[in-house]
């Protein structure tokens, strides 16, 4: 049995892993390289689904066995029109934890509960969150709108507090937290461990095309912009000629589907190709505080070591 780390909780038991720390499923980025990369290092790394195919999610799944004994996760975007042979994949290859993005898991989750998965739906709202652990949820992440990619209306801060208040299953809190500071103040708020994105993005682990990271560690506090406000589906990215031309269209009043014709295949475009003009180069506000690409081990032992310090220290 591994020795617990100073900062462990009741997430660290619920998902086996050494430190309350998990990577956030990033479509195209979150692939088994960065799973497995973080899972060695005592989180809980995860594939990301996105919209890939059943097939292509099923063997990055098998890639990500032969790189670590330690568990993984698959995040499932539910509005990826592969959603259900891939909620079908996780079962038959046994995954044991799955967390969900852009929607409400329950059709899918009587049947993962069956097969023994421990479910984390990803939430914006406290209305989902209590909708999530009365449909049997085990735990939730709670995302705030600092977040890179598809986001909700609320703060982190604003957000874990209440959502803590309103259910009694662990809360992991996501949006923001890219070093020990923030990982001891989500802790503070009450959640039980952080879902960490952009910081993962600029590991050497990360299979993204160099251009994006350097993107990400240049890039200043006030770099991120959010596109698709009007369209209800928001999202976060680092601002470029795509998120201008979005924005203008969105002003001009375009449909939702002439806007999507703009962002199809634009995150692929800058994850793999490098194309940080046109693509879409999606991180959150903490991009700014991101200054170097680093190991997964690295980067994991350094926030617990700072959060370590920063609780025993205090702030006063
Ligand atoms: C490039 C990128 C792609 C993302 N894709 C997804 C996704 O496919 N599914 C999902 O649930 N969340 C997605 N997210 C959100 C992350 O899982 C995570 O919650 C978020 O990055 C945490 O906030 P941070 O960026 O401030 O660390 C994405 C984030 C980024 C930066």
């Amino acid at each position: 049995m591994e020795k617990e780390s100073a900062l462990h909780t009741n997430i660290c038991d619920l998902l086996h892993i050494k430190y309350p720390i998990i990577q956030g499923g990033m479509a195209w980025v979150a692939e088994h390289n960065l799973a497995a990369g973080v899972s060695e290092a005592g989180g809980l790394g995860i594939i990301a689904a996105g919209n890939a195919p059943a097939d292509v999610v099923r063997n990055e799944i098998r890639k990500a066995k032969e790189k670590t004994d330690k568990p993984f996760g698959v995040n499932i975007m539910l509005l990826s029109p592969n959603a259900s042979e891939v909620a079908q994949v996780v079962i038959e290859e046994k995954v044991p934890v799955v967390t969900t993005g852009a929607g409400n898991p329950e059709k899918y989750l009587k049947d993962w509960k069956a097969a023994g998965i421990i479910v984390i739906p990803v939430v914006a709202s406290v209305a989902l969150a209590k909708r999530m652990e009365r449909s049997g949820a085990d735990a939730l992440v709670a995302e705030g709108c600092e977040a890179g990619g598809h986001i909700g209306e609320l703060t982190t801060m604003a957000l874990i507090p209440q959502i803590v208040d309103a259910v009694s299953i662990p809360v992991i809190a996501a949006g923001g937290v890219g070093d020990g500071r923030g990982l001891a103040a989500i802790l503070m708020l009450g959640a039980k461990g952080a879902q960490v994105g952009t910081r993962f993005v600029v590991s050497h682990e990360s299979i993204v095309h160099d251009n994006y990271k350097k993107r990400i560690i240049s890039s200043k506090d006030i770099d991120s912009i959010v596109t698709g406000r009007s369209t209800g589906h928001p999202v976060r990215a680092l601002r470029n000629n795509m998120t201008r031309n979005y924005l203008k269209l969105e002003q001009e009043g375009k449909s939702f589907e002439e806007l999507e014709l703009l962002t199809l295949g634009s995150l692929r475009k800058a994850v793999m190709e490098g194309d940080i003009t046109e693509g879409s180069v999606m991180a959150g506000q903490i991009a700014g505080l991101v200054s170097k690409e680093q190991s997964c081990k690295e980067i994991m032992e350094e926030m617990i070591s700072e959060a370590v310090s920063a609780i025993k220290k205090g702030w006063l």
